[in-house]
């Protein structure tokens, strides 16, 4: 009986929640200022978050109506932490962030192609891309982006069925004026995210 209480308590100490997540980066965020710095410090602690499947209320982890989820889990004027979860078929054709963020992939996997931009960015409409990488991310594993070089992806959904991720930004992307390219077109066009399904 002593074992078996031994084992219960391990197992509650190694807990790490949301909230717990929560406070490392409001203190990571407040103390870091350069973007790889942050993913640097933050990756581990989202690793470690994203392989416990429990992580997130069930009320967050829903398709939406018409497209794929999206839940606001948690504003800061430094960072924000949403849920996404993508149905299959699902996709976000290649954007940039314009800021830092980590993408954390708790149940099924997801298929992300990350780009480089060969052109200088000087014009508004064009934008020459090459593809740099295509990951399987799958669950427990955490993809970082960081601006301007090193943020620009596309999300794909190529199961069966949902996949469930934390996404982690520098910057509130609701209403905030960013890029989608056309890779065949060579051509960028500012677009901007909407609201999240629960604000
Ligand atoms: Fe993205």
């Amino acid at each position: 009986m002593p074992f078996a209480f031994l084992v219960v308590k391990s197992k509650m100490t190694t807990t790490y929640s949301l909230k717990n997540f929560i406070d490392d980066l409001d203190r990571i965020t407040r103390t870091e200022s350069s973007q790889e710095k942050i993913v640097n410090a933050a990756k581990p602690l989202l690793v470690r978050l994203v392989q416990q499947p429990n992580c997130i209320e069930e009320q967050y982890r829903k398709r939406g109506v018409t497209a794929y989820g999206r839940y606001m889990l948690h504003r800061a004027p430094l960072f924000n932490v949403s849920s996404v979860v993508w149905g299959p078929g699902d996709n976000a054709k290649a954007h940039n962030h314009d800021t830092w963020g980590m993408v954390g992939v708790i149940e099924n996997e997801i298929q992300e192609t990350r780009f480089r931009r060969k052109d200088d960015g000087e014009s508004a409409d064009r934008a020459d891309l090459e593809v740099t990488a295509v990951l399987k991310n799958k669950a427990g594993m955490v993809s970082c982006l960081v601006s301007p070089n090193d943020d620009i992806h596309e999300m794909n959904n190529v199961s069966d069925r949902d996949t469930l991720e934390i996404h982690v930004y520098g910057k509130d992307l609701t209403d905030m004026p960013r890029l989608r390219f056309d890779i065949g077109s060579k051509t960028a066009k500012t677009f901007a995210s909407p609201k999240y399904d629960n604000c």
